[in-house]
């Protein structure tokens, strides 16, 4: 791999060869998912394709993809190297087909249940947003392809999505929005970085020098380059930056067609001098340390080999599908279903023959993959020669229902025409956000329709946002978060209701048991924004902080999950009782014991609570996980690091992340609100 002295000293030799006209060029799109040329200098085409949740058809010359589990599965995962992974294969499916960009991971933060690109994200907390996205990151950068996070920053809702202005207090910005940005900037090192469509106290992001010069890259270190999202420059009747703002703003690709840097307007401006050739170069640099970061000069037989639809990226998709599906319920040990004594399970809902992997459907993040197992599918591959699956409830042992919501098309007149049960809320869509909470009406009727005809129901859910299931969940018995979980999905789904599989997901979003219990849904002001602008009036209390905080009872807690056996957790030790600097981190240790009948894994979570004397700060915030696996009466002893830093709280008098002084308590548990131990340290 070529170092990075020669890397800067490539980038310095090309910075002197190009003519001002030829570095103007770079700046601009060309063509939906490419940039320009300068075939006299070896400078050759960046392609980029959408990401996150694998190669995109639409982005790869129509190609079909290994289709991975979406960015919330992973992120009930709870699983650091499943992260690493998925990405590592995402980078090598993309330069198999020569893109050298991903677009993802998309990062934003799950604020309202109502979001419609809530599938692609991963969390309504920072910690456990930076932590499964780091390794994201890492794991496609391994493979010499640029890692894109985006939607910097705020861009929580699709509602007017090019012209909400987002009005959040600094400190609400740097702790819930920023933060899971600055820590893979920090850590992970991205190569290049997506700004949002939406504006944020009044500016646009692509050409804010707060967001991009002052924080990104003053304060962060970032070193890539930013590039806008697509056709987020274009004028919609809210002031754009100008030319001069955005180049001083730190903004080096306009993607996909030139607006605010056409080529008249850039010579124009420069002539004026509102912006000098320095100020281009330190926008080219940035792009050029990308190029040859990709292995752009390189001889292509020294660069990574792709590999594309394989087996082990099969494989890998099947096992984050496993590993993210969530039993939200399962009273008196329903599940799982035994093969030896069943006859007849009836499979039943809108979802059970659905693919989901179709071009576009969804939006950006749409993958069609060459085969997709359906739930139906999964269960005939493992019920063959034992069990008969029928249609009629009424006649089966167990009614298998699987429901939920879909992505149909994000253009809602076609989605409208294709969708037969209440297209307006059955759908998560980008650049639409869903209208209503729960399930479609049709949906519902068949599920309580059912439970009269037979009780032994299991509910088998397709989201990603929570839904209310108030009207149902007393009467079924058991019901299993599978999310969007990708070409594999339907064989994963069938080893966990089959029990060849323990379920080890922990839900990454706090379930509400009504949409005003959500702190985003107070008032059309904050939540989908009056007047085109939307106030987070709640500020760092969204999610679980707020739940905490207003002492109400959520459907089902942030970090909640069960499994078929159960776990013990006890010792806990800390190896300091005091972190002495912000550089300073301890370690927990913890033995985990499992009780139950079965191996499985359980997720260890710690939340650390401040002594919220100088600020006010949530009852509990996450700071540190493990998962571990155990065979049946197993224990082991885990240890979970927590860093000074993850207990820091954004200072906004001194523009700085700052640890209170006094005594800290970590709750150590199994979700948001089963605490088994705590331990007090002073910082
Ligand atoms: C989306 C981005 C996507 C881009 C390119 C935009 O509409 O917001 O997430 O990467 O299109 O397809």
């Amino acid at each position: 791999m070529i170092s990075e002295k020669q890397i800067e000293e490539k980038v310095e030799r090309l910075i002197e060869e190009l003519t001002l006209e030829e570095k103007f060029k770079l700046m601009v799109g060309f063509f939906r998912f490419q940039t320009n040329t300068i075939p006299r200098l070896g400078i050759k085409t960046f392609k980029v394709t959408d990401g996150p949740l694998g190669i995109s058809q639409h982005s790869s010359m129509l190609r079909k993809n290994t289709k991975f589990p979406a960015g919330i599965n992973l992120a009930a995962s709870w699983n650091r190297e499943l992260a690493y992974k998925c990405g590592e294969a995402i980078g090598r499916e993309a330069r198999a087909i020569n893109r050298l960009c991903v677009l993802g991971p998309g990062i934003n933060i799950d604020r309202s249940p109502l979001n419609g690109r809530t599938f692609e994200y991963y969390s309504e907390d920072p910690h456990l947003t930076k932590e499964i996205s780091i390794p994201f990151v890492k794991g496609i950068q391994s493979q010499r392809i640029a890692a894109c996070p985006k939607h910097y920053v705020a861009n929580n809702q699709e509602t007017h999505r090019h012209i909400i202005d987002v009005q959040v207090d600094e400190r609400t910005l740097q702790e819930i929005y920023l933060r899971a940005f600055k820590e893979i900037v920090e850590e992970a090192n991205p190569w290049t970085i997506m700004s949002s469509y939406n504006l944020v106290n009044g500016e646009y992001v692509h050409g804010s020098y707060k967001l991009l010069k002052e924080i990104l890259m003053a304060k962060w270190g970032f070193n890539g380059f930013v590039m806008t999202d697509w056709w987020a420059t274009q004028d919609r009747g809210v002031t754009q930056p100008t030319t001069e703002e955005a180049i001083k703003a730190g903004l080096t690709l306009e993607m996909p067609v030139p607006i605010l840097y056409g080529e008249e307007e850039l010579l124009e401006n420069y002539k004026k001098g509102k912006f000098s050739e320095d100020n281009i170069n330190e926008l080219i640099r940035r792009l050029l340390r990308v190029y040859a970061q990709v292995g752009m000069f390189e001889d292509e037989k020294d660069l990574p080999k792709g590999e594309r639809n394989t087996k082990r990226h099969q494989e890998l998709a099947r096992r984050m599908a496993e590993e993210g599906i969530v039993l939200l319920k399962n009273e008196k040990q329903f599940l799982p279903l035994n093969t030896d004594n069943i006859d007849t399970i009836a499979v039943l809902g809108p979802n059970a023959k659905r693919k989901f992997g179709k071009m576009l459907l969804g939006g950006a993040a749409a993958v069609t993959p060459p085969y997709e197992i359906t739930p139906h599918k999964g269960l005939k591959e493992k019920c063959k020669g034992k069990i008969k699956i029928i249609k009629d409830p009424s006649k089966a042992d167990f009614v298998l229902l699987f429901m939920g919501l879909n992505h149909d098309s994000h253009i809602t007149l076609l989605s409208d025409k294709i969708s037969k049960d209440k297209p307006e809320f059955g759908k998560e869509s980008e650049e639409v956000d869903r209208t209503e909470f729960g399930l479609p009406i049709a949906q519902i009727e068949l599920i309580k329709k059912t439970i009269e005809i037979n009780p032994n129901v299991i509910v088998i859910l397709n989201n990603a946002n929570p839904i209310s299931m108030e009207e149902w969940i007393e009467n079924v018995p058991a019901v299993l978060e599978v999310w969007y979980p990708g070409m594999e999905g339907g064989r994963a789904i069938a080893n966990v209701l089959f029990g060849d599989v323990n379920p080890s997901g922990k839900i990454p979003l706090t379930f509400p048991k009504q949409l005003k219990d959500s702190p985003a849904h107070k008032s059309t002001k904050t939540f989908p924004g009056e007047d085109l602008k939307v106030y987070y009036e709640e500020g760092i209390y969204i999610g679980y902080r707020y739940f905490e905080k207003e002492n109400i009872e959520p459907l089902f807690p942030f970090g909640f999950g069960l499994s078929y056996t159960t776990f013990g957790i006890t010792n806990a030790v800390s190896d300091k009782d005091k972190l002495n600097s912000k550089e300073d981190s301890l370690k927990i240790t913890v033995d985990v014991t499992n009780t139950g009948e079965r191996a499985g894994s359980e997720v260890i979570q710690i939340y650390s609570e401040a002594p919220s004397k100088v600020i006010d700060r949530p009852l509990k915030e996450l700071v540190g996980f493990e998962k571990v696996f155990l065979k049946k009466g197993e224990k082991k002893k885990v240890k979970i690091q927590i860093k000074a830093t993850d207990l820091a709280f954004y200072d906004t008098k001194e523009a700085d992340w700052n640890i209170e002084q006094g005594k800290h308590i970590l709750h150590i548990g199994n979700s948001s609100t089963n605490i088994s131990a705590k331990i007090e340290i002073e910082c």
